[in-house]
């Protein structure tokens, strides 16, 4: 690829007297006025070459070009040959009209050059800076910590490789820009965000770009622990059941990482600690009835919030049979059989949700001994009745619907 700056005299003619008493003030106050942005961009392995515009007069007797203020070439202009500097690489060409023409270009080409041109009463001096531009390589994104609590600081620092132009920093492929928010160092190498909120979690990329390429990092995924503020119970207020009946409750939280539940019934602790988000129980008996409360607490933020339901207990009996969707959220999980009462966990295959029933009652009528139903002492665990023998409580099943926890079976001898 071939590049042609042309350099634009300004004008800028210094008279032979001034430069004779003090000629490096003036190389010292050369001013660049050739942008780099021109495209096609010089890229690495391509050419360029500076000209420049209109050519030296005639009556020019020299003309040169320095490189970072070392020669490369020196011309007087009455020879046939240019004289070589310092800064000559090999890869210099003095061309027609005083241009400077440069292939097989690499970055380190990039720079500031000048041009100098005399004669009697001719004293050119003009500058052009060159960008080389390579194919970017993709840079990385560093950071000391991505999770960060709410109102905590994040920081990301990026990485320019050689020849980038621009560094751009994303959130799930938006653009960020400064802001009271967001802060970005000089050339965008770092960003920082001060007092971090919550819809700053995302993914983060750096993208860095030139004329003739783009990369993007990898994104970095960014966390912010938060909550919970509050807690929330459903169904939840004051709830009036009848023996017999079944109810789920379930305690949900705006927290990040998720919340820890525990639950209390009437101020104490449930044991064994359901660690679930749902609480199954049956209300068999008015000790049942009371306040339930979830306690949700996040260890990160140690922050916790606290939801409750009011169960009251009304006159008549509920449905003895359960309810098939109900009892659903015990197929396929581990069932353990938990204390004498018959307490049931189970956990849901997948998710981890463990589900606490209190289960005092058969699952199924079609199950039941007629013999217990007429003998509610057995039922409630009291001691076999003479000529009654106990037999070992039945062993849950793992992965069956439902089971009969119930806590002994007497049997006549
Ligand atoms: C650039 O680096 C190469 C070696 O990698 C060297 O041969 C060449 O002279 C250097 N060019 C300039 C302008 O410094
Ligand atoms: C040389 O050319 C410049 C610009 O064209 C002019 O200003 C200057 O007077 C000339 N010098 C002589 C000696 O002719
Ligand atoms: C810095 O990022 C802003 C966008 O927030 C962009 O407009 C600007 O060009 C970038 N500057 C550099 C030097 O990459
Ligand atoms: C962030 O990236 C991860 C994987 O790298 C992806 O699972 C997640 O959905 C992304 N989040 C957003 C908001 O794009
Ligand atoms: C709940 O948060 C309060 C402060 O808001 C704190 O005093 C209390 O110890 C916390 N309780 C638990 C169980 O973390």
């Amino acid at each position: 690829m071939t590049v042609i700056y042309t350099i634009q005299w300004l004008g800028l003619l210094l008279s032979a007297a001034i430069l004779g008493s003090c000629p490096t003030p003036a190389l010292a106050q050369t001013q660049i006025i050739v942008t780099p942005d021109l495209p096609p961009a010089p890229v690495v392995g391509g050419t360029v070459t500076l000209t420049p515009q209109p050519p030296p007069p005639p009556n020019a007797t020299l003309c040169g070009w320095l490189r970072q203020s070392r020669t490369i070439f020196w011309h007087l202009l009455d020879q046939e040959q240019p004289s070589t500097g310092s800064s000559y690489t090999g890869r210099e060409v003095l061309g027609p009209g005083c241009s400077l023409i440069i292939v097989g270009l690499m970055l380190n080409y990039s720079g500031s050059y000048t041009l100098q041109v005399q004669g009697p009463g001719v004293f050119i001096f003009r500058g052009v800076n060159l960008r080389v531009y390579g194919k970017l390589a993709r840079p990385t994104v560093m950071s000391r910590r991505t999770t960060v609590p709410e109102n905590g600081i994040l920081e990301l620092f990026g990485e320019r490789p050689p020849s980038t132009r621009t560094l751009l920093w994303y959130r799930d492929g938006t653009v960020l820009r400064l802001d009271g928010h967001v802060e970005m160092s000089p050339g965008n190498l770092s960003l920082l965000l001060a007092r971090v909120r919550r819809d700053d979690a995302g993914n983060y990329t750096c993208e860095v770009r030139n004329p003739i390429s783009t990369a993007r990092s990898e994104p970095v995924t960014v966390t912010v622990t938060y909550g919970p503020d509050a807690a929330f119970m459903n169904p939840s207020g004051l709830l009036s059941l009848r023996l017999g009946d079944k109810v789920t409750l379930r305690c949900a939280a705006d927290s990040v990482p998720a919340p820890q539940f525990s639950w209390s019934h009437s101020g104490s602790d449930l044991i064994p600690a359901p660690a679930g988000a749902v609480l199954s129980l049956v209300l068999t008996s008015a000790e049942q009835a009371g306040v339930y409360e979830c306690h949700v607490t996040n260890p990160s933020t140690g922050q916790n919030a606290t939801a409750s339901v009011s169960i009251t207990l009304r006159l008549g009996q509920g449905p003895v049979q359960s309810q098939p969707g109900q009892t659903g959220g015990l197929q396929g999980g581990a069932i353990t059989r938990a204390v004498d009462a018959g307490i049931i966990i189970g956990s849901l295959a997948g998710t981890g949700l463990l589900i606490f029933v209190l289960y005092y009652v058969l699952c199924t009528q079609g199950k039941r001994d007629p013999r217990l139903e007429k003998d509610p002492v057995a039922q409630q665990g009291a001691p076999c009745p003479a000529g009654v023998q106990e037999q070992p409580p039945l062993q849950p099943v793992r992965g069956q619907q439902c089971c009969s926890p119930e806590p002994r079976t007497c049997t006549r001898s």
